[in-house]
């Protein structure tokens, strides 16, 4: 008997060195020292021992099972450590790592392009102004001298919400609007946006402009090309150079379209420019005096000039882009450059 309790701590031993979960160290503890484990079964053996044999054994099994359990504890305390070693292994966290950045928005180049030129014509002593995108007839035609059934009219294809309720044209209504509102002098910007049915790579049914208007005492057209020289210069760089071509508006006469030097070519001709070397970029003249007789200044006293610029146009020109619609794809990997 004495030989077996020898044989099963042996045993017992060697199948704990082998342990690596609680699981099986649960099983090996019911399978040696369990109520029906190997250890009581051995014991059974007792009750047919000599009285002489059985303090000795009894010693025995006493050791035996101190051994054991001792061992049973030794392991569950070791393997506890190791699991938690090996937990806090796998769930470590670099407390020093940075966190996640939430992606920060970026301004729209044509918000870039209004805030460039409201700048520019702040330092000149203009002042912004705003009027609405539906807009009547009156102020958006009528008083800028198109009269009704005026062949002028179809230069803008107009989008009617009414009889004489339209999404306005062009920022040339807040001149009116302006005007109507204050005595001279004047010196007003006004960015907004405006509609027209056309669509295409350099045209959008809804775009921006900004209409300047100064109306002052003897107010020439020196004045207007000097402000106008000093803003493509601000804007494109000091050595860009201007000219005025003659044109139609309705609303100013003279009128006067104004082109830079090609910024990609510099006035040498390429595709841009359709190997002119200039391009068109915004519309200008003396304010008509028809004009001031539909707001009651006397033309007599008074006069100025106006200008209206597309901003998507500057826009593309500033940074290079060669379709309008980009602008309003609202595609991040695009807008996020600017
Ligand atoms: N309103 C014109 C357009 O949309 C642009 C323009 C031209 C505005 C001449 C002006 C101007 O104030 O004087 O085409």
């Amino acid at each position: 008997m004495r030989q077996q309790l020898e044989q099963m701590q042996k045993d017992a031993l060697a199948a704990l060195a082998g342990v690596t979960t609680e699981e099986q160290l649960q099983a090996l503890k019911v399978r040696f020292l369990g109520k029906k484990g190997e250890l009581t079964s051995i014991m059974k053996g007792i009750g047919a021992l000599s009285s002489d044999e059985r303090p000795v054994i009894g010693q025995v099994v006493n050791s035996v099972r101190d051994c054991l359990e001792e061992s049973f504890a030794t392991c569950a305390a070791t393997l506890k450590a190791s699991l938690k070693k090996a937990k806090l292994q796998n769930e470590r966290i670099d407390v020093t790592l940075p966190g996640r950045r939430s992606p920060r928005g970026t301004k729209h180049p044509v918000t870039l392009v209004v805030e460039e030129i409201c700048d520019i014509f702040s330092g000149l002593g203009f002042l912004v102004a705003e009027g609405p995108e539906i807009e009547l007839d009156y102020y958006n035609f009528e008083a800028l001298n198109f009269p009704k059934d005026h062949p002028a009219r179809d230069m803008q294809d107009t989008f009617f919400v009414q009889d004489n309720l339209l999404l306005r044209t062009h920022t040339s209504p807040v001149q009116i609007r302006t005007m109507l509102q204050q005595q001279p002098p004047v010196r007003i910007i006004a960015p907004g946006t405006v509609y027209r049915c056309d669509y295409d790579a350099t045209h959008s049914p809804m775009f921006h402009q900004i209409e300047g208007l100064m109306v002052d005492k003897g107010i020439t057209f020196g004045d207007l090309k000097g402000i106008l020289t000093i803003f493509t210069n601000q804007m494109f760089g000091n050595d860009i150079g201007v000219r005025l071509r003659p044109s139609f508006f309705p609303f100013t006469e003279p009128s006067a379209e104004v082109d830079i030097a090609c910024v990609i070519c510099r006035g040498k001709g390429c595709r841009v420019c359709k190997n002119s070397g200039w391009l068109e970029i915004l519309g200008a003249g003396m304010v008509d005096p028809e004009v001031f007789r539909h707001v009651g200044y006397d033309a007599e006293k008074v006069n100025g000039f106006a200008f209206g610029m597309g901003i998507e146009r500057v826009a593309m020109l500033k940074y290079g882009i060669n379709d309008m619609r980009l602008l309003f794809e609202n595609d991040v990997r695009f807008l996020s450059q600017f």
